[in-house]
């Protein structure tokens, strides 16, 4: 199945994204806490060594929040400082900030052998699109006065919200492309980083189908009556009478129906990656 979406924009996103990580000390990246693996974009992590990285996995409140420790767990043994948020809940802000300043003392801890010392550091919030980049700012936003600071060398006429005292955060985040392959492909077009209209709505749907059998068959035989021996045709007529419908199956129905169902809570918290692929 071949991929065409690569947006125009994206590229010149992109060489954006890496001259404003030069501005920064902190990344905030974000993850999709429905699929930990494939809304990671590696190539930007190279692009920012020497930053300290902060993983925040957002929508936890629609993942599988048991397995999501395993993926905390293998971030955290990368290296990677992590945390659970729901972006638009005031209180992780206070986690954030909490974090950070950690990392402005180590950092600071580091500097103060050679006679040094930050006084402020500076961050910014990326991730792919539709991660809750936009949400988590306006949640800080809510609380926090906004302001436009100008810091030596910085030309840019740049606005920065005040997270704290010493923390500045970049009010504009980077969108960054997901990787592209095919399976990372169907797992964000799931949870919609990808528009619906991209991938074709029956390999989106098989995959799920397949995916959700393997991992959580109970949801599957809880929502619809769907159980591993059904062949796709009749998966996909289940879900479609799921809602009353009658007559022959309308599959682009059925696709806006089992997609709204996954991205509402409809069939619990779900992970669309494994660890093991
Ligand atoms: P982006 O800037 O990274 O592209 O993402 P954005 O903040 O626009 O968020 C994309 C969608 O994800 C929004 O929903 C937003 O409300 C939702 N969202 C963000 N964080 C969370 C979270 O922690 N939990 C849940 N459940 N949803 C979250 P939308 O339907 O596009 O808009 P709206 O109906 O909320 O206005």
């Amino acid at each position: 199945m071949a991929i065409n979406w690569y947006p125009g924009h994206m590229a010149k996103g992109v060489r954006e994204i890496k001259e404003s990580i030069k501005l920064v000390d902190i990344i905030y990246y974000m993850l999709d806490a429905r699929a930990p693996i494939s809304s990671m974009n590696y190539d930007i992590l190279d692009a920012s060594r020497g930053k300290k990285i902060i993983l925040l996995f957002n929508k936890v409140d629609l993942s599988d929040r048991s397995e999501l420790k395993k993926y905390i767990k293998y971030y955290s043994d990368m290296g990677y400082p992590c945390l659970e948020i729901d972006a638009k809940n005031i209180k992780i802000v206070k986690d954030i900030i909490n974090l950070s300043k950690k990392i402005l003392l180590e950092k600071n801890l580091k500097l103060e052998s050679r006679g040094l010392k930050e006084k402020e550091i500076k961050s910014i919030v990326l991730g792919i699109p539709n991660v809750g980049k936009s949400t988590l700012i306006n949640t800080i936003s809510k609380k926090r006065i906004m302001e436009v600071k100008n810091f030596p060398g910085v030309t840019r006429n740049i606005s920065w919200s005040k997270l704290s005292e010493d923390i500045f955060l970049l009010d504009t985040p980077g969108v960054l492309l997901p990787k592209l392959d095919e399976k990372t492909g169907l797992v964000l077009s799931i949870i919609g980083s990808i528009k619906d209209s991209i991938l074709p709505e029956m390999e989106v749907m098989k995959f799920a189908l397949s995916f959700l059998l393997k991992k959580y068959p109970l949801r599957l035989k809880e929502k619809y009556n769907i159980v591993s021996g059904d062949t796709i045709d009749t998966m996909l007529e289940k879900i479609y009478k799921s809602r009353n419908l009658q007559g022959e199956v309308d599959y682009s129905r059925v696709f806006v129906i089992f997609l709204k169902d996954i991205r509402d809570y409809k069939l619990g918290g779900l992970i669309f990656d494994d660890l093991e692929r």
